[in-house]
């Protein structure tokens, strides 16, 4: 004979939280540990603070982007608000590891910039341009956009004149809906960005299952 059901009052019944609430809910206190082969990508901490600044100051990353951290003073102040952004569910930074590396080799994240929309942008070490580690990364860093952190459209700015990053970006599946006239302003220029979209629905290229 089955046990009788017991019927509790309301105030005792658990309430059902939906799942991208409680995804919300982890990803907001600390960020997990993402894994793809060999690239491996983490919150971005103190740590990551020399490797990541040197990035940064190298004229090849450097002129392609808006806001280059310019010294340790600028990290700690980013790693400040960082950390105060992502508690707001509004930013996910990941710095990116490869096996066998002890320092960074570039950072990736997801900026939450309306509800479902966020801006994705990268970075990587040239001495790892082209060696297989950042469409793992972009991947790894898409797939927990679009799951944890409940993100439908992610953009992408890439500069007109930037054809590596640009051909980076189409790798990843992003398509490209149009220029924006002078949207990258740089230290030492003004130039056209094109604007990149991937969205959760879009399917994924069979290139990208890398990893
Ligand atoms: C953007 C970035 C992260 C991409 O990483 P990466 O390792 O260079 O990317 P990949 O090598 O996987 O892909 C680049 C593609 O561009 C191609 N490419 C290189 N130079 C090119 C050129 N001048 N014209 C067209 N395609 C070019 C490569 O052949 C490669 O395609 P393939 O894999 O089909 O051969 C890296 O180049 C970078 O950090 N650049 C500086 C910072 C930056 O521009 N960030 C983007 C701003 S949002």
């Amino acid at each position: 004979m089955p046990p009788p059901r017991l019927s509790l009052p309301a105030s005792f019944r658990r309430r059902r939280v939906p799942k991208a609430t409680l995804a919300a809910r982890r990803w907001t206190s600390g960020l997990p540990i993402l894994r793809r082969g060999a690239v491996t990508l983490r919150e971005i901490e103190e740590a990551d603070g020399p490797a990541i600044v040197a990035l940064y100051r190298l004229a090849r990353v450097r002129r392609h982007m808006s806001q280059p951290f310019k010294g340790a003073t600028e990290f700690d102040a980013f790693l400040e608000w960082s950390r105060a952004s992502r508690l707001k569910g509004r930013y996910a930074g990941f710095a990116i590891h490869v096996a066998g590396t002890r320092k960074a080799v570039g950072m990736i994240y997801a900026w939450v910039t309306a509800r479902g929309v966020a801006e994705l942008g990268y970075a990587l070490h040239p001495s790892v341009w082209g060696r297989g580690v950042f469409l793992p990364a972009a991947r790894a860093m898409c797939d927990f956009a679009f799951g944890a952190m409940d993100i439908h459209r992610l953009e992408m700015r890439v500069g007109a004149g930037n054809h590596r990053a640009l051909a980076a970006t189409r790798k990843i599946g992003a398509r490209a809906e149009g220029t924006l006239r002078d949207a990258l302003i740089t230290e030492r220029s003004h130039g056209d960005a094109i604007l990149f979209s991937l969205l959760s629905s879009d399917g994924r290229p069979v290139r990208s299952a890398v990893g």
